[in-house]
């Protein structure tokens, strides 16, 4: 067998799980360790391969745990390290990966690391941040920005009277993974998870940790409209992400670790143009899944999205295997951007198109993006910048296990960390499982199909020429040949099918179930998968 049929991430599907908001299993309010173990038996059912679990690690949570304090153990607030081990075998026992976040671009203040660093200037780990002296006017080195305020990325630190960097918080000082001892010290860190089990790691904006050299300034953007746009992006930033040639170097690193243990993944989170992302794969040695985020970005209208699958396609160099995202902790729902009847296609799209997808949890439900009243606003993002719709709380609420008070993420009685969406009460597990129409049942159906479909887990893709917003094509393997056809118009589309007679194996909407030859008649909002007959 080659390694393309051996991979397990190649054929699987990854679901993200954002710990604070899928299960509480002690009242806090606030999901944990023991709570995902609790609920994996509902993953297998729904049919997943993975799951991806946002930081646990102990961390104040200025960007709740993206700022990590300590990369070896297990925030109390999540539980143990006992309880991840349980949850790694328990996973394991049902056949599910288990992905963890790995944050490599900066640490926590409170990290111990940076207790050292910021503690004198010949502390031996001063290096392993990024320390400068003050500019001729006593203001930051350079001017880069950070990315939740928009003001200053570097803070001085008055013990020694040098800047430190920040790309994002002031308490999430960047690392220097220049420096020997700190890149050892972290790639020791994968080492320990590996050796715990846990089969792959999410890498947190990998294609940030390799700045310029000599740190010079970021042009200004000539398409700045102030007020308008997020403040950060006053700035292109030319030299702080992507383009360092040493970025692939840090890659390679990463990849080497992997390869020391059988069957481990590297997803990397790169928000980059497709010319730019696909560099990360590099020679097959870099990154398995740089993270392609191009179906939430792109304009969702049939022609946008073609182009981008077939441009990303085109571009994917020999060996490197697609994947696809619809939704994150990081974006408004994929409901909330896009519309209920446009979901099920996306849904639909996101399992079906040639690559390993990533589902973000209550995507499979249909959760919508939650009410968050200004005084329980959570997100540093939100609080800096206001009713611009960056905060990220919305999209992060509790997950919908049923109609009880707490929508069963907790015991009844409790308050769950952030509101639960409006909707719960008759959106939810329990109420989806028991409709046959669902959104939640139509995500089984479709991974099923997927498990039991080697062209749509394994096969090749290839357009096929339609009509207006008509985005159709094929996934063939083997024999086997498969037509997906999708319509993002709210009305009946037509298009000329291939020679045969075409048997639906299923329908986003449930409007079609015979056989059809010839013509198509789709209604509004309806995707399907055809199979020659
Ligand atoms: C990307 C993560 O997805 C986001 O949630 C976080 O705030 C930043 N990286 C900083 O780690
Ligand atoms: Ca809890």
């Amino acid at each position: 067998m080659t390694n393309q049929e051996t991979n397990w991430w190649r054929f699987g599907v990854v679901y993200q799980i954002y710990p604070r908001s899928f299960q509480d299993s002690n009242g806090d309010g606030i999901g944990d360790l023991p709570g995902i173990t609790r609920r994996l038996d509902y993953l297998v059912d729904l049919g997943i391969d993975a799951i991806w679990i946002s930081p646990m690690y102990p961390s104040p949570m200025a960007d709740f745990g993206y700022d990590v304090s300590n990369y070896v153990d297990v925030h109390p607030m999540f539980g143990t390290l006992d309880d991840m081990d349980a949850l790694i075998a328990a996973a394991h026992e049902r056949g599910l990966r288990v992905i963890l976040d790995l944050v490599p671009n900066h640490s926590s203040d409170q990290h111990p690391w940076f207790q050292e660093s910021r503690s004198s200037r010949d502390n031996p780990k001063r290096d392993w941040y990024f320390w400068r002296d003050p500019a001729a006017d006593g203001g930051p080195p350079n001017n880069w920005l950070s990315r939740f305020d928009g003001q200053a990325g570097w803070t001085l630190d008055e013990t020694t009277g040098q800047y430190y960097l920040h790309s994002f918080l002031k308490e999430q000082p960047d690392l220097n993974w220049r420096n020997p001892g700190l890149r050892a010290a972290m790639l020791d860190v994968m080492r320990f998870w590996f050796r715990r089990g846990v089969d792959g790691f999410r890498v947190d904006v990998s294609y940030r940790v390799m700045k310029d050299e000599a740190l010079r300034d970021n042009p200004l953007n000539p398409h700045y409209l102030p007020g308008k746009m997020d403040p950060h992006k006053r700035l292109v930033e030319r030299y702080s992400k992507d383009l360092q040639p040493d970025i692939h170097e840090f890659n390679r690193w990463l990849r080497a670790v992997a390869n020391e243990f059988p069957q481990r993944v590297l997803i990397g989170e790169i928000n980059l143009p497709l010319e730019r992302l696909v560099t990360y794969f590099g020679r097959n040695d870099e990154i398995h899944l740089p993270f392609n985020f191009h179906l939430i970005f792109t304009p969702w209208n049939a022609e946008a999205i073609r182009s981008m699958v077939d441009r990303y396609e085109s571009l994917l160099p020999e060996d490197a295997w697609p994947n696809y995202v619809l939704g994150n902790h990081d974006q408004h729902r994929v409901v909330a951007r896009i519309g209920e009847a446009q979901s099920r296609v996306a849904m639909l799209l996101l399992l079906t198109l040639r690559g390993t997808p990533t589902m973000y949890y209550g995507d499979e439900l249909g959760m919508p993006d939650g009410v968050i009243p200004p005084e329980r606003v959570q997100d540093p993002w939100e609080k800096f910048v206001p009713g611009m719709g960056l905060g990220r709380d919305p999209e992060r609420t509790p997950m919908q296990w049923d109609d009880s008070a707490a929508a069963g993420f907790s015991a009844p009685g409790v308050e769950p960390w952030l509101p639960l969406a409006p909707n719960h009460q008759s959106l939810n597990v329990a109420s989806e499982t028991a409709d046959p129409g669902s959104m939640l049942n139509l995500t089984r159906a479709l991974l099923q199909l997927r498990r039991k479909h080697p062209a749509l887990h394994a096969g090749d893709y290839a357009p096929l020429d339609s009509a207006a917003d008509i985005f159709a094509f094929w996934r063939t393997h083997d024999e086997e040949q498969l037509l997906v056809v999708a319509n993002f118009s709210s009305e009946t589309r037509e298009i000329t099918l291939p020679q045969g007679k075409w048997h639906p194996l299923i329908s986003a909407r449930g409007t079609l179930v015979e056989a059809v030859e010839a013509r198509l008649s789709l209604s509004g909002d309806e995707a399907v998968v055809l199979k020659a007959a």
